[in-house]
């Protein structure tokens, strides 16, 4: 068996060390990767976007499964490309195709699906250039805080939560006339405040059937206490403390079923993760958002944790048999610590020697910005590699995998000492 995993982040390494761990063995390939993923696979000088570049790999490799990483080439529609070429359809996508990626692609696609479906979810309106004075309007009605949102896709920057009335209503105005988020905000979609404390929920699914995979939680400012820049994911925990049994029936009951249920009623076919997005307000869960992927850095916790052969999922998932599999997790917890370039998420300096990943031996190194230079492994990004260990609870776990990071050293690295703060 054959795989190419399409991304280069922790991520995708994490993706491919479990698929490495497969009593079947199989080759892994992952495009573009990075200098971890070359130690599991064969990396392949491939952006994630270019589909003829893709489809040329699968040919000359005999790939037989392709597991897409990030959300650029779903909303592209990788899945569509290779149903439609009749030298390619064979090969099962494990991704949605480009109709249900926008469920993360356009946040009103969204909206409108939570809606329709009658799932949890804050009240909201969208608007565009045509409509400003109107959505300008709909401002006064609600209360502050005031949550904007580009409806497209905006590298993570393109939700604006702002405290002030007349500052969101000229935000409102930036985004919708000056397009302050380029083509990503024609649309902007206006939602009611939610208060809460956030999680993260994943479901793999193959259309029919479908398995609910370990909670998450992510850290995504920069500073700790949770303050300063957002930034791709600063760490991450498994399970989440504070989803009791009780609490994750609801989110199955409310949530994850009446989506699985939508997609089918809505004739998507989905094929894929679904990363969903959920805040906990007082003992109920709303959705945020839906991502149509796995989460960055939360895959580096949830799949650790699953005990189940991935590549026995995946394959199930691609022949729509995943009720055939049984899903075995570990009750470990799980948690994961990002080191990122001093600087990141602003300007930061590649190519810096990384030492020291080799003497840990109490966690997993999960690379991400690296870049093999000749013997040396090298700092090319600003999330560089996150570092998982597993504890009986949250605490002792993150012992772990700080003293994991202590034994690795590169110029100006930092990482959050705090994760976990908000747990109690
Ligand atoms: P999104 O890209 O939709 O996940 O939004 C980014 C972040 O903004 C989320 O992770 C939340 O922290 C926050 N956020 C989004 N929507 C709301 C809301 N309706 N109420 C409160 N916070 C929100
Ligand atoms: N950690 C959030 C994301 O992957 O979008």
């Amino acid at each position: 068996m054959k795989v190419l995993i399409l991304g280069s982040g922790a991520r995708e390494h994490t993706m491919a060390w479990k698929l490495s761990q497969s009593p079947e063995n199989p080759h892994i390939y992952v495009a573009p990767g990075n200098a971890g993923t070359a130690d599991v696979a064969t990396n392949l000088p491939l952006s994630v976007t270019d589909f003829t570049g893709i489809a040329q790999a699968v040919h000359q490799f005999g790939i037989d499964l392709v597991l897409v990483g990030p959300e650029d080439p779903l909303v592209q529609g990788i899945s569509d490309f290779f149903a439609a070429d009749p030298t390619l359809a064979h090969v099962p996508v494990i991704g949605p195709n480009k109709t249900a990626a926008q469920l993360e692609g356009s946040k009103q696609y969204a909206k409108e699906f939570l809606i329709r479906h009658g799932i949890p979810t804050a009240a909201y309106a969208a608007f565009t250039a045509d409509t400003l004075a109107e959505g300008q309007a709909f401002l006064t009605t609600l209360k502050a805080p005031y949550v904007l949102k580009a409806d497209g896709l905006a590298a993570g920057k393109g939700v604006l939560i702002l405290s002030d009335l007349q500052e969101a209503q000229s935000a409102l105005a930036e985004m919708l006339v000056d397009q302050k988020f380029g083509a990503a905000s024609q649309t902007v979609v206006i939602e009611e405040f939610l208060s809460g404390i956030e999680l993260s929920c994943f479901v793999l699914t193959d259309g029919t059937s479908y398995k609910v995979l370990p909670t998450a939680k992510d850290y995504k400012r920069i500073g700790e206490g949770d303050t300063g820049l957002n930034t791709g994911g600063m760490g991450a925990i498994s399970p989440v403390p504070f989803a009791d049994q009780e609490f994750l029936d609801k989110v199955h009951e409310r949530i994850v079923v009446p989506t699985i249920e939508g997609l089918k009623k809505d004739n998507i076919t989905y094929v894929g993760f679904i990363f969903i997005g959920l805040i906990k307000v007082g003992d109920d869960p709303f959705v945020i958002e839906y991502n149509v992927r796995m989460g960055d850095p939360e895959t580096e916790v949830v799949l650790p944790r699953i005990k189940t052969d991935l590549l026995t999922l995946l394959r199930a998932t691609g022949q729509g048999k995943l009720h055939e599999v049984a899903l075995e997790t570990d009750t470990r917890t799980a948690t994961t610590v990002m080191a990122v370039a001093g600087g990141y998420p602003e300007a930061y300096e590649k190519g810096h020697p990384i030492s020291g990943i080799d003497q840990v031996k109490n966690a997993l190194v999960f690379q991400a910005g690296t870049a093999q230079n000749g013997d040396q492994v090298c700092t090319n990004g600003g999330r560089v590699l996150a570092v998982t260990a597993f504890g009986t609870d949250y605490k002792q776990a993150l012992a772990q995998s700080y003293l994991g990071l202590s034994q690795i050293s590169f110029q100006d690295m930092y990482y959050r000492k705090d994760l976990g703060f908000d747990l109690g």
